[in-house]
């Protein structure tokens, strides 16, 4: 016999834990996290995924419900983790367009609205359920943002001033904050429509987030080194961004 559903938290652990793997799978830290490049390529595809998700949470009212969204955007870290790796060498994508607007113009150019997941920015406000449904989503991705943050670190040499800020997370504040918001969600219930609704749209989540990673290309490595030199200004020279590993 199943277990009985004791939260709705738990219940959407459960009922999207394939959701997750695939994911964690399309991320595929290894190759994604071997070069400047193709680490600068995740965060855009995160980026393309972030934009219209939040667009649909910032909808929302979200006064009453425990939850103070303001505090858990994430759209603005992406933002700073892109214009940090501006100044660094990334090669160009396949059709040969830079991959990173160079001049500080537009972060993602007018050709990637194009991939953008379709439906999920327009329409009308979501539902309480929708809507937490897919900030569970986002705010659950900061967990293992706290491994992908370290890997960043170690195998990149960036930190959270310079183009780690999205993987850095809440930092020291994660545990508290995934308390808060799980507590908020908890009043939903764990059965009836908000439910219902919550499981469905973080499954549409989860799967946006994939199909936006999977959509982007991972460059091939141009040299022999990923690392940037962490101990260099992000506004260096970017011939010298690719200098080996430091003892
Ligand atoms: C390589 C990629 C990933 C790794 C290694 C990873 C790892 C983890 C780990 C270790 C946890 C449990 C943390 C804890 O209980 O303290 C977790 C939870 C979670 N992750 Fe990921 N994750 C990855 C990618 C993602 C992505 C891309 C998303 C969302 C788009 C995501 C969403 C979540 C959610 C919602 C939870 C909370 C599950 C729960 O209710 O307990 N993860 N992840």
């Amino acid at each position: 016999m199943d277990a009985p559903i004791t939260t709705l938290r738990f219940r959407l652990r459960d009922e999207t834990l394939q959701a997750h793997q695939d994911a964690e799978a399309a991320l595929d830290l290894d190759r994604r996290l071997a070069s400047l490049g193709a680490y600068t390529a995740l965060l855009r595809a995160l980026y393309r995924a972030h934009r219209p998700i939040e667009a649909r949470l910032a909808a929302f009212e979200w006064a009453g419900s425990g939850i103070a969204f303001a505090e858990r955007r994430k759209l603005a870290w992406l933002e700073a983790d892109l214009a940090a790796l501006r100044a660094l060498p990334v090669p160009a994508d396949a059709a040969g367009a830079p991959r990173v607007a160079a001049d500080g113009g537009a972060l993602v150019p007018a050709d990637e609205d194009a991939a953008a997941p379709p439906g999920d920015e327009d329409g009308p406000p979501p539902s309480p359920g929708e809507a937490f449904g897919m900030l569970y989503v986002l705010e659950g991705s900061t967990l293992g943002g706290r491994i992908i943050g370290r890997e960043v670190a170690a195998r990149l040499g960036l930190d959270a001033d310079r183009g780690g800020r999205f993987f850095h997370g809440y930092g020291a504040r994660t545990g508290a904050m995934w308390q808060g918001f799980t507590a908020a969600l908890d009043r939903l219930g764990p059965t009836g429509p908000d439910a219902e609704a919550a499981v469905a749209a973080a499954r549409r989540t989860f799967e946006t987030v994939r199909r936006c990673v999977l959509q982007a290309e991972v460059p091939p490595v141009a040299d022999g080194s990923p690392r940037a030199d962490a101990g260099r200004a992000a506004t260096a020279d970017p011939s010298e961004a690719t200098s080996p590993p430091r003892p």
